[in-house]
Order: C-alpha cells, then structure tokens, then sequence
C-alpha cells in the first residue's frame, strides 16, 4: 500500500489497537437537520475530543468544525436524494477528490445500494471514486446503506453488499450490526466498522452492539444517533471508546457511562 494510504488509514484506525471510534454527523446530507444534529457545532464540540475520525459533508465541515482540530475527517461525497423520497437510492458523487484533497480529508465516503433500482449506478459511483482516491492515496469508504428498508439488515444482504463494496476497491466498509455478524465480517477482506442506526431504547442495547460487533469481526464503529441523541452524548462516546480501545465489558461501559453521566461530563 502506498504511503500516503497507509499513513491516511492508519490515522482513522489506531495501529495502537487497530480499531477505531468514528463519530458520523453526516446525517443531514439527506435528513435535513436531524434531531440533536440542528446546529452541528453545538453537537459535535463537546464529542471531538473523544472521536478518532468525524463524518461530516463539506458543508459541515466549512461551517461547524475548527479547522485547527487535528481529528481526521471522513468526507461525505454522496448524496442527491432527500427524505422526502420514497427510493434514497439515486445518489451521484456530490464532492470532486480535488474538493476532498483542498479539504485534507483522511478518507471520502460514499453509499451503496445493493438491490435497489440503482443498485449499477451506485456501484459504478464506487468503482470511479476509488479510481480516483487510489490516484492520490485517499482511502474510500463504502457503505452498505438500506434507505428506508431497516429489515434489510440481517446477514445474507449485508455480507453481500459488504463483498460487493470490497471487490470495487472500497478500503474500509461501513454497515450494520446484526446476528451472525460474523457472516459479514468473514465475507469482508477490508476492515469493517459498524453504523448504530436509529436510536435504541437503553444505553446498554448499544454498548451490547459495540462489543458484539467487535468481538464478531467489525474494527470499530461509525456511530451517530446512538451518541449524541442520548441525553448524555459525552458519557456515551466514551463508554464506547472504553469497549473498543481498552476492551472493557458491557458492564464495565454501564459504569463509565454512569460515573460520566453523575460527574456531568462536558468534553472541552
Ligand atoms: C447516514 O446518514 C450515514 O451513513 C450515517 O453516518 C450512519 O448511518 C451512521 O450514523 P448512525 O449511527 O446514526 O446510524
């Protein structure tokens, strides 16, 4: 692998440990301004600090986060659909990697929709953004996305589509946890990170989530909702730093996250 590759990736994932938090606040690309993500830098200050890679888009990116913070970014470069849509999945490259080099990103994103009506053409958006990311060593991410279709979540679909974004190139996978995780994991020959989804009912639901992935395979997380729609985004983001950098048990989350929450945890 080439220089600038390795040392982008190695950036993002912690040769440390070689896993890696990535906190996602890109959710307004097609949400709008998602709950608990209307005023991105409100959200995302008091996170940075406890975050390996943040997601954003550009635009986020401009207006919300400090250029002088030396957190890695994951840059959205998808995206053409909004919410309002009954099919998310007509999405283009939305950002050049000339764009994505100016913005000195670590590595750009970009969504998949396998078996959707634009099942090719996202695959193709894939196959010519890591043309262009191998030209100039930037890591491209795929990401399994399911739209509105959250039952597509489950091993089969997922270790498909995760093979799929492998062979084009992708250098990292992102998609969702589910049973017989190892499946997809197995399937994959990049590193895999897990997405959290819609907000789950308990903290520990989550920090299950993490572990489990971990320990079936996944390098580490891009989570959002699950961090920062909880009332206490700063406990919740290092409780699950404490399960994939220093293994700690659910249990052992539960306590972080409560000592956290009781000393009102702030980050900067
Ligand atoms: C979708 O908007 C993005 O790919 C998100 O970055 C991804 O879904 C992770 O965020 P969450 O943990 O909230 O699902």
């Amino acid at each position: 692998m080439d220089w600038g590759m390795s040392n982008r990736i190695s950036r993002m994932i912690k040769p440390t440990t070689g896993r890696s938090v990535m906190l996602a606040c890109d959710h307004g690309y097609f949400m709008g301004p998602t709950r608990k993500l209307e005023n991105p830098r409100e959200t995302i200050d008091p996170l940075i600090p406890y975050a390996d890679t943040l997601a954003v888009t550009r635009g986020v990116l401009r207006t919300s986060v400090d250029p002088k913070w030396d957190t890695p970014i994951l840059l959205r470069v998808s995206g053409g659909a909004s919410i309002l849509k009954e099919d998310l999945s007509d999405e283009e490259i939305t950002t050049s990697m000339r764009e994505a080099l100016r913005l000195n990103a670590a590595a750009v994103a970009i969504s998949i929709f396998v078996g959707t009506p634009h099942e090719k053409q996202s695959l193709v958006n894939l196959s010519r953004l890591v043309d262009e990311g191998e030209d100039y060593g930037m890591p491209v991410m795929a990401i399994t996305a399911v739209g509105k279709e959250l039952e597509k979540r489950d091993a089969k679909y997922l270790a498909l589509a995760c093979r799929l974004g492998a062979e084009i190139g992708a250098r990292i996978v992102k998609t969702y946890y589910c049973e017989n995780f190892s499946k997809v994991a197995n399937g994959s020959p990049v590193p895999l990170v897990v997405a959290g989804g819609p907000k789950l009912n308990t903290e520990t639901d989550v920090f299950n989530l993490v572990h489990n992935a971990l320990d079936e395979g996944a390098v580490g997380v891009d989570m959002g909702r699950n961090i920062w729609q909880n009332d206490h985004p700063v406990a919740m983001i290092k409780a699950i730093r404490s399960i994939v950098h220093e293994k700690a048990t659910v249990k052992e989350a539960v306590d972080i996250f409560n000592e956290n929450k009781k000393a009102g945890a702030h980050g900067r």
